[in-house]
């Protein structure tokens, strides 16, 4: 049956590739089971697509992500490419999507799942139902900014340049997420930046603080600087509900938040831009942890954070929440009857393969769906 529900899959290198054949299995399973189905196309992305065409994405895939309705992306990179010239690096495969996309919103909740609460570096009652949302600034800030580059100076030393820039409108569209998400959950934002040393970081403050008192009074506004948040992370994490931040500083506290959870395997995100005429917003999923080179091909990596994005992709783009909260759903069921990867067993626990913590979730949704 045609699908009206455009699907690219970019599974990229290392570990992407086999935790995305989990997430294939997902897909057959609501194709047959619950009359969901989705018109998928699978494409290079990263080092994969630096051997074929030599360029970590090329235009053709490109164009397919731009006319998806979502992207489901799994990591890229290796030491095999490390050596390669910037602009021609695996993670630019990913910063050109994020780009071209315009995809500015990344939404990276740290949820500490019931059964995986001992499994955090952190004491039990420090991350027991820990939920808070990381909302990171993706298409601006140091990562984007020009001037860029290295140079020789006359001396024959090299300087190498990254530019921190944002501005009012850039800002204020990431704000709005913020507080419109919070207002959806516990209702408070922690502003995030270092306008005590950086003109960004002053800029920053001031329109957060300008969008909240115009348009968004109702919700419970906090202003932090990063070094602290990054140490509150850690401190007291429950103290949090939504904390958006710009990208380098997102890209920093995000895996700190993850490690909470137990493991950056168990952490999925979304990336949108801002809806069209339509109400369609673009959309990029993909789980927070990389390639993981020195596992991949082992069948060890845990799927979860990939198979936790396609949940957010179904209920962010496709609007079905239930569907999205079936799969989550089957996700903890998983957990609490102790099936675990390495990454998250406890010691004297024999670990499971990626391959069996898919089975363990497909007869999950089974037996929900019965
Ligand atoms: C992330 C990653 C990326 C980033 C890399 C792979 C370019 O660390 O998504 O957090 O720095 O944004
Ligand atoms: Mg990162």
């Amino acid at each position: 049956m045609a699908s009206n529900r455009k699907l690219l899959v970019l599974p990229g290198d290392g570990i992407g590739v086999e935790v995305m054949r989990q997430v294939h299995r997902v897909v057959d399973w609501f194709d047959k089971r619950r009359t969901v189905s989705f018109d998928v196309k699978e494409g290079l992305v990263g080092g994969a697509a630096i051997d074929k065409h030599g360029w970590p994405i090329d235009d053709a895939t490109m164009d397919v992500a731009m006319n998806s309705d979502a992207t489901l992306f799994g990591a890229v990179g290796g030491p095999k490419w490390d050596g390669l010239p910037f602009e021609k690096k695996p993670e630019r495969g990913l910063l050109r999507l994020r780009k071209d996309m315009d995809l500015f919103a990344n939404l990276r909740p740290a949820l500490v799942f019931d059964a995986l609460a001992d499994a955090s570096s952190l004491k039990r009652e420090l991350v027991s139902g820990l939920d808070i949302l990381i909302l990171r600034e993706l298409t601006g800030g140091v990562y984007f900014g020009e001037p860029r580059g290295v140079s020789t100076l006359p001396d024959g030393q090299k300087k190498a340049v990254d530019t921190q820039v944002y501005t009012t409108s850039e800002i204020q569209r990431i704000a709005r997420v913020a507080f419109e998400l919070a207002r959806k959950r516990g209702n408070k934002v922690h502003s995030v930046e270092k306008s005590n040393v950086m003109h960004t970081g002053v800029l920053w403050r001031e329109v957060v603080t300008a969008t909240h008192k115009a348009e968004f009074a109702d919700v419970k506004l906090e202003h932090m600087l990063a070094d602290n948040c990054n140490m509150q992370l850690v401190r007291n994490p429950k103290q949090f509900d939504v904390i958006v931040t710009d990208n380098l500083f997102g890209d920093m506290l995000s895996d700190c938040a993850a490690m909470l959870t137990g493991s950056l395997g168990m952490l999925p995100s979304a990336s949108l831009g801002a809806p069209d005429a339509t109400g369609r917003r673009k959309a990029l999923y993909e789980p927070v942890h990389g390639s993981a080179p020195d596992i991949a091909g082992k069948d060890m990596a845990n799927p979860m954070a990939t198979l936790l994005s396609f949940a957010m992709m179904l209920r962010y783009s496709f609007d079905l929440p239930a569907d999205a909260d079936l799969v989550e759903q089957a996700a903890k069921n998983v957990l609490a009857k102790g099936i675990r990867t390495r990454d998250i067993a406890m010691p004297g626990e024999t670990p499971v393969s990626t391959t069996q913590m898919g089975d363990a979730l497909l007869a999950e949704l089974d037996k929900l769906a019965a």
